[in-house]
């Protein structure tokens, strides 16, 4: 696909990359392309970073009809740039879109347009220890007029953001409550889609876990509320009497490329790894006993992030002295190692930037 790219006038002054929060800067420029039903994908544009101009009726504004991706541009030592896994990010985001009646984008030109748009905006990606470029891949429905329905025009976007830890405590174990009210997502639903309205939904929730003290919550399921299934926007995995469990992908629960990797990685380690339903009473058992070692959720923001403390009915239950357990931290040391080229990629996940 033929991208025509109008550079920005001036380009901006680079943060400090010691004080780099998570989304707040973005870099000069964003990518751009429209759809529509009868022209397909065209217009593919990289111009200077600036506000949309949206119709007051547009379909995204009134319907949800909006997915996203999230991945990271992360700088080598050698000072080359590298993407992690960006075809797992652009299949779900394929997958995303059939689930909301967005329109695919052909891998190679997902792939491609996002490769041009980083090899323009790599200077932005900073080198301190635990910092990256983010990316924010995001697609939504366009038509101008009030109709429910699919929609016949969609706008797709890259935006880029130099940022630091997700977490205030960065890889320090964060405190986290169970959800027992609010659910984040239903099977048949939307959860295993990239879509806004999911996380909409999900801050309610998460403001009442912040007000009593705790990072995010962590969810159960939305027909039984009986079986774990994420905590806040991250997978979760759990280390009971040595072997990991982690919910199995059931319809609700977002597959992330994290939680796949560290599968991969603990499998290829010779760990044993249950993918399962893991009810909350057989996880406040767990607790209870101590058979619970170690627990973390894991997503493309934080990597990994251990859990020092889980609320159970008002219970509060510290986790491996509230300390990062030996699993998580081998998990966080192995990802952010072949993330940042300090580690031999043998699994051939990294993607580099010419
Ligand atoms: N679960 C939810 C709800 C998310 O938003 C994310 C983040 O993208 C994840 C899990 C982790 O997915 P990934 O590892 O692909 O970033
Ligand atoms: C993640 O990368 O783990 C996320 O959940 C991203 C978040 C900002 C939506």
């Amino acid at each position: 696909m033929e991208i025509k790219i109008t550079k920005a006038d001036q380009l901006k002054a680079k943060p400090d990359p010691n004080t780099l929060g998570f989304g707040q800067i973005f870099t000069d420029h964003m990518f751009m392309m429209d759809y529509d039903r009868d022209l397909g994908w065209h217009d593919a544009r990289i111009v200077p970073f600036g506000n949309l101009s949206l119709h007051p009726a547009s379909t995204a504004l009134h319907y949800g009809s909006e997915i996203f991706e999230g991945l990271k541009a992360y700088r080598r030592a050698d000072g080359k740039v590298q993407l992690f896994r960006p075809m797992e990010n652009i299949r779900r985001m394929n997958n995303s879109a059939e689930r909301l009646c967005l329109p695919q984008i052909p891998e190679d030109v997902a792939l491609q347009v996002l490769t041009t748009f980083v090899e323009l905006e790599q200077d932005w990606t900073p080198s301190n220890p635990g910092t990256s470029l983010y990316l924010r891949p995001f697609m939504f429905g366009n038509d101008e007029s009030l109709g429910v329905h699919s929609v016949k025009h969609a706008t797709y976007v890259i935006i880029a953001s130099p940022v630091g830890s997700y977490y205030k405590e960065g890889i320090n174990p964060v405190r986290i409550m169970i959800e027992a009210d609010d659910v984040r997502a239903v099977r048949g639903g939307t959860g295993y889609a990239k879509c806004g309205g999911n996380y909409a939904a999900s801050n309610r929730a998460g403001e009442k876990a912040e007000q009593q003290g705790y990072s995010q919550v962590l969810w159960l399921d939305g027909v039984e509320r009986k079986y774990i299934e994420e905590v806040g926007a991250m997978n979760v995995m759990f280390k009971i009497s040595g072997k990991i469990v982690t919910p199995k992908l059931t319809g609700s629960i977002l597959p992330g490329i994290t939680r796949k990797s560290c599968i991969e990685v603990l499998k290829n380690e010779g760990y044993t790894v249950e993918e399962r339903l893991l009810s909350v009473d057989e996880l406040g058992e767990a607790l209870k006993s101590g058979a619970l070692e170690e627990a973390w959720g894991c997503g493309t923001a934080a990597v990994v992030s251990p859990i020092g403390e889980l609320n159970y009915l008002g219970e509060k239950f510290i986790i491996n002295n509230g300390e990062i357990g030996k699993v998580t931290q081998h998990l966080y040391d192995t990802l952010t190692g072949i993330q940042w080229g300090k580690l031999e990629d043998t699994y051939g996940w990294t993607y580099p930037i010419d």
